[in-house]
């Protein structure tokens, strides 16, 4: 382990709680790696409490900061300038802190296409069925949609798949019972719900009505294979496990704050799944 400086850079991750993050050791691998005087830290600041504490930290030296639930859309009114797509999002999960403020980014969207593509998967090769309506959903819409892709949300409430569509038009909504029927029409699936985790109650889809060429994504990444990657692999259908997504989101965080691009490899998923 390398001893820290005077001028060692810091960076963290703040949620509430914390304790559950791979953050710090998945960033803790490539400072590591590149012998970078510098560290990434846990930080656990109350909703009461993080308004006044993200600045300070900004004022503290801190090179910028991770943002995870339930931070990332209140931590957008204490940001100096939010990047386009970020406020397309209408969430922030990364900021850099600068000599002229606080900026904010979200790079779900980023980390989610890299992902796709270290398998293959071309994100604009046809219709995208997004199960979810969540802040996932949001940023994994907005990535496709960036890339050209039509997309279509599907959720259980229907409420809530229709204020996603509308917020990034031209979204289409498909009722949650079509789930399984529509996949004929589509590329790509993405499951963003939180249907299949550990603890949680499976995903009930069908994939027999799938395109051969259909891709199918999992944003959970607990268990690292989960039931529906497993039916997609199956049917020789390609599968984009969720851990790659959360390794790929950190490398902009990364080298805005340490000024290297890492790697995501091998030894990095074994390390971060096996934490
Ligand atoms: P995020 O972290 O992406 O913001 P979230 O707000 O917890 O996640 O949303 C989780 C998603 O899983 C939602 O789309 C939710 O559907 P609803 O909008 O109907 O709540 C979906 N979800 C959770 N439990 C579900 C269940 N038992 N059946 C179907 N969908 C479910």
């Amino acid at each position: 382990m390398r001893l820290l400086s005077g001028s060692a850079r810091l960076a963290g991750v703040t949620g509430w709680p914390v304790a559950h993050s791979r953050s710090p050791r998945l960033h803790g691998v490539w400072l590591n790696r590149h012998d970078i005087d510098g560290a990434y830290l846990p930080l656990p600041i109350s909703p009461a409490d993080l308004a006044h504490v993200i600045p300070a930290l900004a004022k503290a030296g801190f090179a910028g900061l991770n943002v995870t639930i339930p931070h990332k859309i209140s931590v957008m009114a204490l940001c100096d300038r939010i990047d386009p797509r970020a406020a397309r999002i209408g969430a922030v999960n990364t900021l850099v802190f600068t000599s002229t403020g606080i900026e904010g980014f979200n790079t779900d969207s980023y980390g989610f296409l890299a992902n796709l593509r270290a398998h293959g998967v071309n994100p604009a090769a046809g219709p995208a069925l997004i199960l979810g309506a969540g802040g996932a959903a949001r940023a994994i819409a907005a990535a496709l949609q960036d890339e050209g892709a039509p997309v279509t949300v599907c959720n259980r409430t229907q409420r809530n798949a229709a204020a996603l569509a509308a917020a990034l038009p031209p979204g289409n909504v498909l009722p949650w019972e079509y789930r399984s029927a529509a996949l004929g029409d589509y590329a790509l699936l993405v499951n963003t719900t939180s249907l299949g985790m550990v603890h949680h109650e499976p995903l009930d889809i069908s994939l027999e009505a799938a395109n051969p060429a259909l891709a199918v994504a999992d944003i959970i990444y607990a268990p690292l294979e989960t039931e529906l990657l497993k039916a997609a692999r199956a049917r020789g259908l390609t599968a984009v496990e969720g851990l790659g997504m959360l390794l790929h989101q950190a490398v902009p965080g990364f080298k805005a704050w340490f000024g290297i691009t890492p790697v995501v490899d091998d030894e990095l998923y074994h390390i971060v799944s096996g934490g």
